[in-house]
C-alpha cells in the first residue's frame, strides 16, 4: 500500500513536540512491515546543514493561495528507508521557529494546498493520506472540495490524526475566501462557533479520524476533555477510533545510547547506577542512594505542573530528590527555580528545552513524574519505560493506556485517578516505599524495561484502518 503522511514536522529534520517523533517513527514501521510510506513537510530554515545537503531537488511548481500565487520546491531525501519531500518557500517557512507567526494560518493553507499540487509533479499516487493536527487538517477539505474528481487524484482517502485536541487553528470567518480560498457554500464545513475551525472541517471530511491512544478516544467526546470540540466530534463519533503511539525503540535503547554515560540492559543494569552517579555529580546534587524524580516537561497547566507545586515539599519530605528540565509558563519556572534555590543539594531544575540533558535523565533518574491534566498519548512514560525508570502518572489519555500500578503483578509504574495533588502524592508515597523493597523495586523495573513500546503493534492497527478504506 502507498502511504503519505502529512505533518508540520517530522523527525529528522523539524521537531517541536511529539509530533515529530511519530511522523519520524510510524511511516518507518509501516515500510518495515513492506509498504511504501512518505512524508511530507516543510523545508523550514532551521533543518541543520547537513540534512539539507544530503536532499535532493526534484521539482518545483505553483501553488494558489486563494487569490495569490506562491512557488514551491520540491526536495526529497531519504532516511531509514523512508522518502521524505520537503516543501520550499522561504517567504512562509524561512523563519526562525516553526510556529508563533500572525500568519501561520496562511502558512499552513499554503502547506496543505502544495500538498495536493505536489503530487500532479512526483509521479507517485498515494491511496492515503494520513494527516496530522490542524496545520494539515485542510489537505481533506481540499481534496473534496477541489481535487477528488481531478485526473490522477481519483480514490484516495484520507485519515485525520488528533495529537492534541487543544490546538485547533480557529481563525475568523473572514479568511475562509480570503485565505482558505474556499467558496462560501462550503461554510458549514468549516465554520464552528462562529470561527472557521480547521480540525472541524477535517473532522467533517476526512474519511476516518483517529487519536494517539484508545482512551483519549473516548475522553475527547467530554467537554473536559474537548476543548469545546465534543459536539463536532459526537456527530463523527462512527469513523473515530484510537491507536497508542510507539516510540523509536532504536533511538531510545540504553543499551546503545550514545547519549548516557553508561550503557545497560534489563539483564545487567549496573550501568543505571553509573548514570544516576552522574547525574547526581553533573547537577550537583548530593550522592546517595536516595530516588531520584525525573521531571522533562513544558512548564504548562495542562502538564499538571499545579499538583507538583502544591505537594513539592511533602515529596522532599518522602525522601526524594529531582531532576528537572524544561521551559514554558513564567510562574512555573519560577517556582522550580525556587525550589532549586532552597533546596540546592535535593533540586536541580534546567530552564529550557535540552534534549541531551532529557535523555541523561531518563537513563538516571530512578522515577519519571507525568501528572498530566490531559495527555492525548505521552512519550516521556515510554522512553523512561525503556530506561528502567519508573513512571508515576495520571490515568488519563495514553498513560492510562501504557502505564499499569506496581498495586498489580504486571504494574509497570504507579498510577492515581483523581486531578488532586494528594492522590499523586499517595501514589509518590508508594512508590518510595517500592524503591526501598529492593528486590520488589528489581521486579517492577524489569516489567517496565521488558513493555512492549514498539511500533510493532499500532502500525498493525493503523494498516488494518488503512485496508479498511481502500478495500484491500
Ligand atoms: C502531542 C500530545 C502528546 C502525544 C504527541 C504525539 O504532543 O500532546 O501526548 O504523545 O502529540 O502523538
Amino acid at each position: 500500500m502507498k502511504i503519505l503522511y502529512a505533518a508540520s514536522e517530522a523527525l529528522p529534520y523539524a521537531a517541536s513536540g511529539g509530533l515529530a517523533d511519530v511522523a519520524g517513527s510510524l511511516p518507518a514501521a509501516l515500510a518495515k512491515a513492506g509498504h511504501d510510506a512518505r512524508v511530507v513537510l516543510p523545508l523550514y530554515k532551521n533543518v541543520k546543514p547537513e540534512l539539507r545537503s544530503g536532499l535532493e531537488f526534484i521539482t518545483n511548481f505553483t501553488v494558489d493561495v486563494s487569490w495569490r500565487k506562491q512557488y514551491c520546491g520540491v526536495f526529497k531525501g531519504v532516511v531509514n528507508g523512508v522518502t521524505y519531500y520537503l516543501l520550499d518557500n522561504e517567504y512562509y517557512f524561512g523563519r526562525d521557529g516553526l510556529y508563533g507567526f500572525y500568519d501561520d494560518c496562511e502558512r499552513f493553507v499554503f502547506l496543505s494546498r502544495a500538498i495536493m499540487e505536489m503530487l500532479k509533479y512526483i509521479g507517485w499516487k498515494p491511496d492515503v493520506i494520513n494527516c496530522n493536527d490542524w496545520q494539515t487538517a485542510l489537505v481533506p477539505v481540499y481534496y473534496n472540495v477541489f481535487y477528488k474528481y481531478q485526473y490522477g487524484f481519483d480514490n484516495i482517502k484520507t485519515v485525520f490524526t488528533i495529537h492534541n485536541i487543544q490546538y485547533q487553528g480557529k481563525y475568523g470567518m473572514e479568511v475562509l475566501n480570503e485565505v482558505l480560498g474556499i467558496p462560501m457554500y462550503h461554510t458549514k464545513l468549516l465554520e464552528y462557533d462562529g470561527c472557521v475551525n480547521l480540525m472541524k472541517a477535517a473532522f467533517e471530511t476526512a474519511d476516518k479520524i483517529t487519536t494517539v491512544s484508545p482512551s483519549y478516544a473516548w475522553e475527547i467526546l467530554d467537554p473536559w476533555y474537548s476543548h469545546g470540540l465534543d459536539r463536532a466530534l459526537a456527530n463523527k463519533q462512527y469513523k473515530l477510533c484510537g491507536f497508542l503511539n510507539g516510540i523509536d525503540t532504536a533511538l531510545y535503547n540504553p543499551e546503545t545510547d550514545p547519549l548516557i554515560p553508561k550503557n545497560f540492559t534489563v539483564k545487567n543494569t549496573k550501568g543505571k547506577e553509573e548514570c544516576k552517579k552522574a547525574l547526581l555529580s553533573e547537577l550537583n546534587l548530593q550522592d546517595g542512594d536516595e530516588p531520584v524524580i525525573g521531571i522533562v516537561t513544558r512548564f504548562v497547566s495542562h502538564k499538571g505542573i499545579d499538583l507538583i507545586k502544591y505537594v513539592f515539599e511533602d515529596m522532599i519530605n518522602l525522601g526524594y530528590k529531582f531532576a528537572i528540565v524544561g521551559s514554558g509558563e513564567k510562574i512555573y519556572e519560577d517556582f522550580f527555580k525556587e525550589m532549586a534555590w532552597r533546596h540546592p543539594d535535593k533540586v536541580s531544575a534546567t530552564i529550557g528545552f535540552v534534549p541531551s540533558l532529557a535523555r541523561r535523565i531518563y537513563a538516571g533518574a530512578d522515577m519519571f513524574l507525568m501528572p498530566s491534566q490531559s495527555e492525548p498519548c505521552g512519550l516521556a512514560q515510554m522512553i523512561s519505560l525503556r530506561y528502567g525508570t519508573i513512571p508515576i502518572v495520571r490515568e488519563t489519555g495514553g498513560l492510562r493506556d501504557s502505564i499499569k500500578d506496581a498495586g498489580n503483578d504486571d504494574g509497570n509504574g504507579f498510577t492515581f485517578k483523581t486531578y488532586n495533588a494528594h492522590d499523586m502524592l499517595d501514589a509518590t508515597r508508594r512508590a518510595r516505599e517500592a524503591y526501598n523493597d529492593k528486590k520488589r523495586w528489581k521486579y517492577i523495573m524489569h516489567t517496565a524495561m521488558t513493555t512492549d513500546c514498539s511500533w510493532d503493534t499500532s502500525a498493525e492497527l493503523y494498516l488494518g484502518l488503512y485496508r479498511e478504506l481502500v478495500g484491500e
